[in-house]
């Protein structure tokens, strides 16, 4: 054989083998070089549902069970009071009962929130399927609780709408025997792995399809324990939804931060700088809970500032905001949660421009006399102003070659009109209408377009 010849044998006999055994290998180096789905980058708000028999207690936050066991006094007390010595939580199943959940609404409260993706708790750590799971008998909202596959309607109401739909998953379960016998071999066991994890997230991917897996639970073992890349390998070169999907970095000890479609880091991370790898920072409205507590306070939920806040700095950043609300039992999601999801709405309605399908900008933010954070899209640029500067004037320090041309022209979003500016060394300062005529009381965006770029 000449050398042209071993050439293309070898070639063809790659191709082979790639196609059979598929584009990604069981490791995080072939995995790390998949490129993420557009999508993702585009949609850059999405909303985080924590719903479960968590919900049904709906006190303390959806760590409820573990946190009773571990005798959290808040807890122990509220139990003492409350339920017979005997109660136990698998009793609160049954008052999951989601008699007003209507997916069909709740669709239509994220499509008014402006987000893109919905990401449900398939499953918690307290292990209840909001599905009908083979691999959860009796422990699902489907034999217990609502009666119904509240998972399934979502997927399907959603599925009607723009928004994709994504699926929050935990890998380890805090009572599950099986977990808990393979945790006290040290995890050389794989019985919970191989027997309800690996083939209950593959039921979950072929019957809903969901756009993200957002796993979580890992860290108690490693990613071999859990198989991750295994999981992942299938899930992009054969899963049905190879192409689209996106998954989080939670694939056990030390991957966080590190691998994955996206990374979480931590809950509410929100590093403040421009970030290599793509982001998400999952964050909640109720500060203290995921889940739903009959008890907040209205001081406890963040304000529609608070929230803008954090969009801004996380969007400038690189990153995609999920924000959290907890439903009600009944499968209500609360007005307090609505109104907040719907100012958010209306504010994007306005300003949505400067958040969906935009890019960081050199600069992330400003704070001379106000507080901005930038982002932009073609040949805008775009400051995000979380604070009316004293003066009608805001100075910015870091627009660099923006405005070395009197071509440079700046808008505020939601309100026509070109706004006058001068610049002033190194700074510019840009002359805003009075506040008391302008289309926003929180945030605004000016728009900067240099026509000599
Ligand atoms: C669910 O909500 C939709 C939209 O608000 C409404 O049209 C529909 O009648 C509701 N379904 C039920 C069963 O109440
Ligand atoms: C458990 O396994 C890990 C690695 O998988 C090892 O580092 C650790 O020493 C083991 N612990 C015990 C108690 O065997
Ligand atoms: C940008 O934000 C970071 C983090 O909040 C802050 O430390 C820094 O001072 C800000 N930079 C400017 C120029 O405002
Ligand atoms: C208000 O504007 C004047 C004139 O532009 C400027 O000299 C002054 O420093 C400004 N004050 C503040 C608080 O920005």
């Amino acid at each position: 054989m000449n050398e042209l010849n071993a050439y293309w044998v070898f070639t063809i006999l790659m191709s082979f083998i790639l196609i059979a055994s598929g584009k990604y290998d069981p490791n995080w180096d072939s995995l790390d070089t998949r490129p993420l789905p557009q999508w993702y980058d585009d949609a850059k708000i999405g909303i985080f549902l924590h719903w479960g028999v968590f919900s049904v207690p709906s006190f303390h936050s959806e760590w409820f069970w573990s946190e009773w066991i571990g005798k959290s006094p808040d807890i122990v007390d509220y139990m003492e009071k409350n339920f017979p010595p005997e109660f136990s939580y698998q009793e609160f199943a049954k008052d999951f009962t989601a008699e007003f959940f209507n997916a069909t609404q709740w669709a239509e409260i994220f499509t008014k929130a402006g987000a893109r993706y919905v990401v449900l708790t398939s499953k918690h750590h307290e292990g209840f399927t909001l599905w009908p799971s083979r691999y959860s008998f009796g422990w699902n909202a489907k034999d217990i609780g609502p009666h119904r596959d509240v998972l399934g309607e979502l997927n399907e109401a959603i599925k009607r709408t723009d928004i994709k739909f994504g699926l929050y998953h935990s890998l380890y379960e805090w009572f599950n025997p099986i977990y808990r016998a393979d945790k006290a071999t040290n995890f050389s066991s794989q019985d919970f792995v191989d027997g309800k994890i690996i083939p209950e997230i593959k039921e979950l991917v072929n019957n809903y399809h969901p756009s993200v897996i957002w796993s979580d639970g890992d860290w108690e073992a490693e990613d071999t324990y859990w198989r991750s890349t295994e999981l992942l390998a299938w899930l992009y070169n054969e899963s049905p939804v190879k192409d689209e999907v996106v998954v989080n970095d939670r694939w056990g000890i030390g991957i966080p931060c590190h691998h994955g479609d996206f990374i979480n880091c931590k809950d509410r991370y929100n590093p403040g700088e421009l970030q290599k790898k793509k982001w998400e920072n999952a964050m909640t409205i109720d500060k203290d809970s995921w889940g739903f507590r009959r008890n907040a306070k209205l001081s406890d939920y963040l304000t529609p500032l608070e929230i803008l806040t954090v969009l801004a700095r996380t969007i400038s950043c690189g990153g995609n905001l999920l924000i959290n609300v907890g439903p009600s039992k009944e499968g209500i999601i609360n007005p307090i949660f609505e109104e907040r999801l719907t100012q958010l709405g209306n504010w994007l309605k306005i300003n949505g421009e400067a958040i969906y399908s935009s890019q960081p900008w050199t600069a992330q933010n400003d704070s001379i006399n106000s507080n901005v954070w930038y982002t932009s899209k073609d040949d805008a640029v775009y400051a995000i102003d979380l604070e009316w500067p004293q003066n009608n004037t805001v100075i910015l320090g870091s627009v660099g070659n923006l405005f070395k041309t009197a071509d440079t022209v700046v808008t505020l979003l939601g309100n026509g009109g070109k706004l006058k500016w001068a610049l002033n060394k190194d700074r510019v300062e840009i002359y805003l209408p009075d506040k008391a005529i302008v289309n926003s009381d929180t945030a605004w965006v000016f728009k900067i377009i240099d026509n000599k770029l």
